[in-house]
């Protein structure tokens, strides 16, 4: 294929600002999405991320499109993931592609992840090309938001034209901009082969699913493939594009974007990321950057029945086929038996994971409190990573603790700057900039222990901002630290799930904050139940549940019979999740108290 009509882009945008309808609405102008496709968000394409309106895998659809010139064109439209978690993955697809469509919701205006995703955009050399949507809205200020993006961004807004994703108003302007605006992908026939591999996945009959980019050579089914990384070479056993359903092609060139199977058995064969050349006449200059995805959060998964921990694995081995960034290995707890530590990339990642476990796998879990990996330097010089609180070495035993730090950014109007300021200040953040960037609208700085942000940090920034504030982070380094584990005993025995690890001036407030979440996430029992928060062998708070009759329906004067069963309803699904702690009986909530005591 000729690269003069070749244009590949993405499309970048802040959460709910549009980006999936402006893709569908592309998808049917240029006929590629039929009626009865359109029922449904087609980029997005596990029921998962329907239900939660976010996008997860990236995907890459061909559109041909013919010009108003009449000239035909190949436009490649390669879909990111739209979370701070997944930012390398949306890096690797940007880096696929000349150009991005930056979709701003013109009720809004620039948000955080906008910013974070334009800088993506740019560290990979793309054109941007701004988009102002939701024209169709009576709230919408096109020109005040193209002046936003001028101001915060930097970047011309002038030519910006002003879409409805929704009704489609406008949307051929942006296909013809994407035309003329992006630079056709520059590659050569004649030098070694060489492919980016933008995103990969497990399909139970082809086995590993590649999607790549051709930067130079060609591609054709049948040939031999050597993966940079790991030197490994495979033969292509099936050669396609989606269009959008995935057809067979013969052959790929330069700039080309099209899938591959190769008998790949697992995610590691092909990470994302990577480089694709031939055994025969390799490359030497991969693709820069590659980077392996490290979980940066980790936590307890455990079967509430102790009986179904052989089908929790059987699970966690599916999932991990497709997801190469969640990691999980055996361990033992004293109070929860046999589960696992997983390993996830953050907080939003935890929650897919857990909800798929449940839905698609229908496991009943039990979920610890996540936990940041930990340096820790002992008395013997050794280094260890602690990813799991109570395995946190007693204090005599420790020489230094390193903790992770973020760059956190918080984008707000003017009148909760404040606000912003005093809760990072609360959680240890350093300030580094506070930027007065267009019209009401403040950019704050901060590097802030990456633990600090993982409780109760997102609730209370938007309750202290009334919703309005946005924000996006990433993981910069690690730095010494004061950090203690502090235990929580119940009736006077440790409980090990429930050990945090908290900085050494926070541990008397944590441990009162949450021995108090934990006294009233415990139901009652029919006897005393106490719980204690300790720092080695010093009690630091100390809360008890007195004892109360079993029978929660007495409370009821046998008067309201539906609300007599309501109440036994919620108690037998109370009972779903509860695990017993010698005799005391405790709620996965209870596990989770600590997201809420800061
Ligand atoms: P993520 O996938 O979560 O990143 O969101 P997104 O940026 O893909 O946003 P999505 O396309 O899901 O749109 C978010 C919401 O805005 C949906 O409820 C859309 O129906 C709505 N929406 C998108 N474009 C328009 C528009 O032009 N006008 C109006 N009124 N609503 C729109």
């Amino acid at each position: 294929m000729d690269t003069a009509k070749i244009r590949n882009f993405s499309i970048i945008a802040h959460i709910d600002h549009g980006k999936s309808t402006l893709a569908d609405r592309i998808l049917e102008l240029t006929g590629l999405l039929t009626d009865r496709d359109k029922k449904e968000q087609y980029l997005d394409r596990m029921e998962l991320e329907q239900e939660r309106g976010i996008t997860i895998k990236a995907q890459a659809v061909r559109i041909p499109y013919t010009a108003p010139d009449g000239q035909e064109y190949t436009l490649n439209l390669i879909d990111t993931p739209g979370h701070v978690d997944f930012s390398y993955e949306v890096s690797r697809s940007l880096a696929a592609c000349e150009g991005a469509l930056l979709v701003v919701d013109a009720t809004q205006g620039v948000e955080a992840q906008t910013l974070a995703n334009v800088y993506l955009a740019l560290d990979n050399d793309l054109e941007v090309i701004p988009v102002l949507n939701k024209a169709d809205l009576p709230s919408a200020e096109p020109e005040r938001v193209a002046e936003e993006i001028e101001e915060v961004i930097g970047l011309d807004a002038s030519g910006a034209v002003t879409v409805s994703a929704k009704t489609g108003l406008n949307v051929d302007q942006v296909l013809q901009q994407i035309v003329e605006q992006l630079p056709p992908p520059k590659g050569s026939a004649d030098a070694p082969f060489k492919a980016l591999i933008f995103d990969s996945w497990y399909d139970s009959y082809q086995g590993v699913v590649v999607l790549f980019r051709i930067i130079d050579g060609s591609l054709k089914k049948g040939d031999r493939i050597r993966i940079f990384s790991t030197k490994r070479d495979f033969e292509v056993t099936k050669l396609g594009v989606f269009s959008p359903g995935p057809k067979d092609v013969k052959e790929l060139g330069p700039g080309e974007v099209g899938f591959l199977c190769a008998s790949m058995k697992e995610l590691g064969d092909a990470p994302v990321g990577d480089t694709i050349t031939k055994p025969e006449n390799p490359t030497d200059t991969p693709y820069p950057g590659f980077q392996k995805v490290k979980p940066m959060v980790f936590a307890g998964l455990y079967p509430v029945e102790p009986a179904e921990y052989e089908t929790l694995k059987a699970a966690l081995e599916k999932l991990q086929l497709n997801d190469a960034a969640f990691t999980f290995e055996p361990e033992t707890s004293q109070a929860l038996g046999f589960g696992f530590r997983c390993g996830f990339l953050g907080l939003l990642h935890i929650e897919i994971i857990q909800e798929r476990l449940e839905r698609e796998f229908e496991a009943r879990l039990i979920t610890t409190a996540p936990s940041v990996v930990y340096q820790v330097r002992n008395t013997d010089g050794e280094e260890l990573l602690i990813d799991n609180p109570s395995k946190l070495p007693d204090p005599q035993e420790i020489e230094v603790v390193r903790e992770p730090y973020v760059r956190l950014e918080v984008h707000v109007p003017n009148d909760f700057v404040g606000a912003v300021l005093a809760l990072c200040e609360e959680k240890r953040g350093i300030q580094k900039n506070i930027n007065y960037a267009g019209i009401n609208r403040v950019i704050i700085t901060y590097e802030i222990p990456f633990a600090e942000i993982m409780y109760d940090f997102f609730d209370k920034l938007k309750s202290s901002t009334k919703g309005y504030a946005s924000l996006d982070y990433e993981v910069i380094d690690y730095r010494e630290a004061d950090m203690i584990k502090l235990d929580i005993l119940i009736n006077g025995d440790p409980v090990d799930a429930f050990s945090i690890i908290v900085h050494r001036e926070n541990a008397p407030r944590m441990g009162r904050s949450l021995a108090l979440k934990l006294k009233r996430s415990i139901p009652r029992q029919m006897f005393e139940v106490v719980i204690q928060a300790a720092i080695g062998r010093k009690i630091v708070a100390k809360e008890r549940n007195a004892p109360f009759r079993k029978d929660v329906t007495a409370k009821c004067y046998g008067g309201d019979i539906t609300r007599k069963r309501k109440l036994l309803e919620k108690q037998k699904e109370g009972k779903k999740r509860m695990r017993r702690m010698g005799n005391v009986e405790i709620p996965q909530e209870a596990f989770l108290a600590v997201l809420k005591a800061g």
